[in-house]
Formats: C-alpha cells, sequence, structure tokens
C-alpha cells in the first residue's frame, strides 16, 4: 500500500508549519503508524527558505516534548501533483495555495487546518510570529487537537 502523503503549509514555514509536521510525526510514532505517512511542510512565500523553524517555534515543541527539525522551503507547483492532502493553516495560505492549482484533482486536495478541530471549525491557526509565548503554546494546542481527529480521519485512507 503506498503511503499517504500529507504537507503542511503557512507563510513563513517557520512557526506553524513546521511545527505542525512535527507534532504529525510525534503522534504517528506513538501510533506505531509512522510508516503509513510522508510528511512535509513549506511556506507560501520565499522569506525564510533555508532557515530553521523560529526559536520560539523550536522552544515550544521542546517544552511540550517533541523533536523538531526542518529547512524551510517554498511551495512549488509540483507539490500540488506529489502529495495527497495539502493543509493550509489560514484562509490567506489557503487562498495562495490555490493560485498554483490547475486541476480539479489540485484543489480537492487542499483543506484548511482547522477542518479537523471541533473546537474551531472554519478558523485559521494564528499566526504568532508577531506573538508571545502563550499564543505559540495557543498554537500548539490547536495543532495538537487537529492532527488527532487528522489521523482518525487518514487511519481509513492508509489501511495496510
Ligand atoms: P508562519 O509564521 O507562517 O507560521 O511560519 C510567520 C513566519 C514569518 C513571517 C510571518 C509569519 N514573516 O513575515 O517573516
Amino acid at each position: 500500500m503506498s503511503k499517504v502523503k500529507v504537507l503542511f503549509v503557512c507563510l513563513g514555514n517557520i512557526c506553524r508549519s513546521p511545527l505542525a509536521e512535527a507534532i504529525f510525526l510525534d503522534q504517528t510514532m506513538r501510533k506505531n503508524v509512522s510508516a503509513k505517512f510522508d510528511v512535509d511542510s513549506c511556506g507560501t512565500s520565499n522569506y525564510h527558505i533555508g532557515d530553521q523553524p523560529d526559536a520560539r517555534t523550536i522552544a515550544s515543541a521542546h517544552k511540550n516534548g517533541i523533536k523538531i527539525d526542518h529547512f524551510c522551503r517554498q511551495l512549488t507547483t509540483t507539490d500540488l501533483d506529489r502529495f495527497d492532502l495539502i493543509i493550509a493553516m489560514d484562509k490567506s495560505n489557503y487562498q495562495n495555495i490555490l493560485r498554483l492549482a490547475s486541476t480539479k484533482g489540485h484543489t480537492g486536495k487542499v483543506c484548511l487546518m482547522r477542518d479537523f478541530d471541533h473546537e474551531g471549525t472554519g478558523k485559521d491557526v494564528p499566526d504568532p510570529y508577531y506573538g508571545d509565548a502563550q499564543m505559540f503554546q495557543e498554537v500548539y494546542d490547536i495543532l495538537d487537537r487537529s492532527i488527532q481527529r487528522l489521523l482518525i480521519h487518514l487511519e481509513g485512507t492508509a489501511q495496510g
């Protein structure tokens, strides 16, 4: 059975989406299902290409007991072919991803992170870049519970 390929996307790829990628990896490892998935993250902007996650993102991951290891890259049109599910952190990211979509197949792969959050469906994952540590923890908590439900959803599509 081929792996399900999941891509998390934000603006800078140094705060929300690398944290989502790290949480996804951690949860799949804990559930012993990491072999069923390929996961990555990227940004719609070119602001931080090649950078490691923001120091506050790394601190938030470590405080919550998870590893984080990523180098920033920018979203490309190839990603829309390669990945099965493309998860935007906010509606602005969502619109920017759709700008690169050229087929209905592409469009159908794109969704919002909080589509999976029963406490905030339709809301954005707030951008913590100009926020404080408390905002990074709020982002962590949103991602953690959204990804728990994402995995329940994906378990139906990643049998075997
Ligand atoms: P992210 O946060 O999209 O969650 O990685 C941001 C990171 C950098 C910038 C904005 C948001 N920036 O303007 O450089």
